[in-house]
């Protein structure tokens, strides 16, 4: 961690979470924060659904949700950036405060709500992007939208040409009833016309599907089918949970995805089963409670072909991403794995 990180983070600790990481926006925009060189490596370059990493550790969902720090992220470590959710038209999310630290725990629980300044905003932003950069989009939903599932295909086909991947959020928690788009039939029809709508786009980006971590077996298994035979890319698993199992932090109570350390386990036992399920023929982002490259090397051994982090960023600082991605060629090395790839999916029993 940079001395001016270490100050930075110890005075954001004391600001209401929300406007802390306003801050932390705020400062990446104006060029606080030092670019550093790509973390890459023969061993960690890897190829996820057609994209070329230079590194497995990606920026998850939520942190950069209006796409305005692309530069600043696309140098801080990261072998690849999401940005997002993003909705058809902006919405103010729901009333605050909606985001809580467990500093006890490692985690924070959100209800934001797909808060966003709506997709023509954020296309314009996207078209300046910087070209050499992984750039993906997390879509999503309007809360009052009559009809949610258009609502993907809508800020897919507006956004689609400036993105390098797009991803499916139905996962969510913080919007009533968006998870029902996991079940099987409904998911079916949604992915049918993201597909549709992808396939229209100037060049083919792969999709990816972003799932809850509180889903049964057998709605996993739903869910890979419908994945397979749709012909999506890939899947990140997983979102923020509703569960509250073991949590020590005061706000343990409050409402809305939780998600940090105590996702860890839940989190990759999906991806283990996920593997399992697909036989390894679908590639699964793991995402969910990394704070180390112990824990990113657990969730591709798990069988993730990358992964990506959020809540141990707004207590360790951006820098840990590019930390993370060096440790973890170390961990490879040690084990005598000269991909990342090799490594996929070696661990898989020891979560299932
Ligand atoms: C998120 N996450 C998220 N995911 C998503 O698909 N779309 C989104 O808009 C958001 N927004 C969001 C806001 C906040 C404040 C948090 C903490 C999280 C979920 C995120 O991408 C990730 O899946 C989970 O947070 C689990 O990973 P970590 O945070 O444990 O590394």
């Amino acid at each position: 961690m940079t001395l001016i990180e270490q100050l930075g983070l110890m005075a954001l600790k004391r600001v209401e979470p929300e406007r802390a990481h306003r801050l932390a926006i705020r400062a990446l925009k104006s060029g606080l924060m030092p670019a550093r060189a790509t973390v890459t490596s023969p061993r960690l370059r890897t190829e996820v659904a057609g994209l070329a990493l230079p590194n497995p550790v990606g920026l998850a969902a939520g942190f950069d949700k209006n796409a305005e720090c692309l530069r600043p992220l696309s140098q801080a470590g990261f072998g690849f950036v999401e940005v997002g959710a993003v909705t058809p038209r902006p919405q103010p999310g729901n009333p605050r405060p909606r985001m809580f630290r467990l500093p006890e725990d490692g985690a924070v629980i959100n209800r934001f709500g797909f808060n966003n300044d709506g997709m023509a905003t954020v296309a314009a932003r996207l078209a300046a992007r910087p070209e050499r950069a992984i750039i993906g989009l997390n879509l999503g939903a309007n809360k009052d939208s009559a009809d949610r599932a258009e609502d993907f295909v809508t800020v897919l086909s507006h956004c689609g040409a400036h993105l390098d991947f797009a991803t499916v959020n139905v996962s969510s928690p913080n919007t009533e009833n968006l998870r029902d788009l996991q079940g099987a039939a409904a998911l079916e029809a949604l992915l049918q016309s993201v597909i549709e709508a992808r396939d229209w786009l100037p060049r083919r980006i792969p999709v990816f599907l972003k799932i809850a971590p509180d889903l049964s077996d057998s709605e996993l298994a739903d869910i890979a089918r419908v994945v397979i035979y749709r012909g999506i890319d890939g899947i990140i698993a997983t979102n923020t949970t509703l569960s509250r199992r073991g949590l020590h932090g005061n706000h343990r109570a409050e409402k809305g995805g939780l998600s940090g350390a105590p996702l860890f386990a839940r989190s990759t036992q999906i991806l283990a089963r996920l593997h399992q399920i697909t036989d390894g023929a679908v590639p699964l982002i793991g995402v969910g409670g990394i704070s180390n490259a112990e824990d990113a090397y657990a969730k591709i051994k798990a069988g993730a072909s990358a992964v990506q982090l959020y809540t141990a960023l707004a207590y360790r600082g951006l820098s840990l991403a590019g930390e993370i991605a060096q440790n973890l060629d170390t961990l490879l090395e040690q084990d005598g794995f000269a991909t990342v790839a090799e490594a996929v999916g070696t661990g898989r029993k020891d979560w299932l």
